[in-house]
């Protein structure tokens, strides 16, 4: 199924029972494209939303040398490490590419309810893979990330594309500063969920884990999103071949991901795993960077955030399922009468009914393929040159 925009916002919206942060979403649910280049000056206005984090990095140093971005601000969060690890690195990393134009501003230390679970065992205690950079000498703005992100949506309405590679918590947080923001938003693209099982838990992708009740409000917002999730970050494979084309570069930026890679590389090898690390991260600027790259499917996506052990996970309901395949016609009746079920109501509770929403409408366009060498080629070049 490809992508349609033959939903709006006001529909979405309108089937949701649990929406909270959304009000008056009239626009066309369509996602983010860039727009054509006639020359340098066609750009796309992005907030980068990082944990940096070794693939973060790796995310944050393409977009930096991506000259269809304008990059409006990073707002680092609580996730692969804690906030004053993941805050200095966004910094670092700014400095290496020379973008210290970019407003760097301090996010979420904490999940919106639960403790901070960390993934220093894949990215190091330091969040590079014990990659060492100098102390950063620029200092992050004095507005919180959830303000600024509001600010500068309200200042750019329907053209600033959120591009989110870490737990959704400043996100969550900026929708419920301002009402009006997924109105203002144009859409986002974020590395996060799967389809086909977790990576910390048997049912979570990490971001969403950290995190599932900002998970939840993000995917109920309205905001058209484009999901990068584990179903397409797994076959992101960094190796030694890469390693050492960002060896061979000699700009700051190649030397520093070389380095970053070298010690990812490493310390992946050090717990055991024969392949690693992915380029999760990478792969979600690369979704709003060249969109060919992946194929996608329609779904509509919602969050477990009840389960004892499946807290975090990305459920996806849509009218085409497996090898199942309807007469166009059929199909689209299918889509018309599926009703979004949740599990079965208690004898204890006042729920009588299963259904959650009357009617299906998509809420994301889900990557479900890519092609790798298109996307290594892209990410390497990008980097080294
Ligand atoms: C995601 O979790 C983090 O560890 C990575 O940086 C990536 O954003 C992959 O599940
Ligand atoms: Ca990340």
């Amino acid at each position: 199924m490809s992508p349609s925009n033959s939903f709006t916002r006001r529909q979405f919206v309108n089937t949701s029972t649990a929406a909270v942060f959304v009000s008056n979403l009239a626009g066309i649910l369509s996602f983010p494209q860039l727009p054509a280049r006639n020359g340098a000056a066609a750009q796309s206005r992005v907030i980068i939303d990082t944990d940096p984090g070794v693939d973060d990095a790796f995310a944050l140093l393409l977009a930096m040398r991506s000259p269809e971005l304008k990059i409006e601000a990073i707002t680092p969060v609580a996730g692969n490490v804690p906030l004053d690890l993941t805050l200095p690195n966004a910094l670092r990393m700014v400095e290496i590419a020379g973008r210290t134009d970019i407003p760097v501003a301090a996010g979420a230390k904490t999940p919106l309810t639960r403790r901070l679970v960390t993934a220093a065992y894949a990215h190091g205690e330091n969040g590079l893979g014990g990659a060492v950079f100098p102390e950063p000498k620029t200092k992050p703005v004095d507005e919180p990330a959830a303000e600024l992100i509001c600010r500068i949506a309200r200042k750019y309405p329907g053209e600033v594309t959120l591009i989110t590679i870490g737990p959704l918590t400043n996100i969550a947080a900026a929708l419920a500063v301002d009402s009006n923001l997924a109105g203002n938003i144009r859409g986002l693209v974020m590395m996060g969920g799967s389809l086909s099982g977790g990576n910390i838990t048997p049912a979570a992708e990490f971001n969403i884990y950290v995190d599932p009740e900002a998970g939840r409000m993000v995917f109920q917002s309205g905001i058209p999103i484009t999901m990068v999730g584990l179903d397409v970050t797994r076959k992101t494979t960094l190796t030694e071949e890469h390693f050492k084309q960002l060896s061979s570069g000699k700009s700051a930026v190649s030397q520093a991901a070389a380095k970053i890679a070298r010690n990812a590389i490493d310390h992946t090898r050090s717990l055991g795993f024969l392949v690693g690390p992915n380029m999760h991260d990478s792969l979600a600027v690369t979704a709003f960077l060249d969109p060919s790259i992946l194929t996608f499917e329609n779904y509509y996506v919602d969050v477990e955030v009840k389960g004892e052990l499946t807290a975090g996970q990305t459920l996806g309901y849509s009218p085409t399922s497996g090898d199942l395949r309807r007469t166009p016609e059929k199909q689209k009746q299918a889509e018309s009468r599926m009703v979004v079920r949740g599990s079965a109501p208690t004898l204890a509770g006042t729920k009588d009914s299963p259904v959650i929403r009357d009617r299906w409408v998509p809420n994301a366009r889900v990557a479900v393929n890519l092609d790798s060498s298109r996307f290594f080629d892209l990410l390497i070049a990008r980097l080294s040159s």
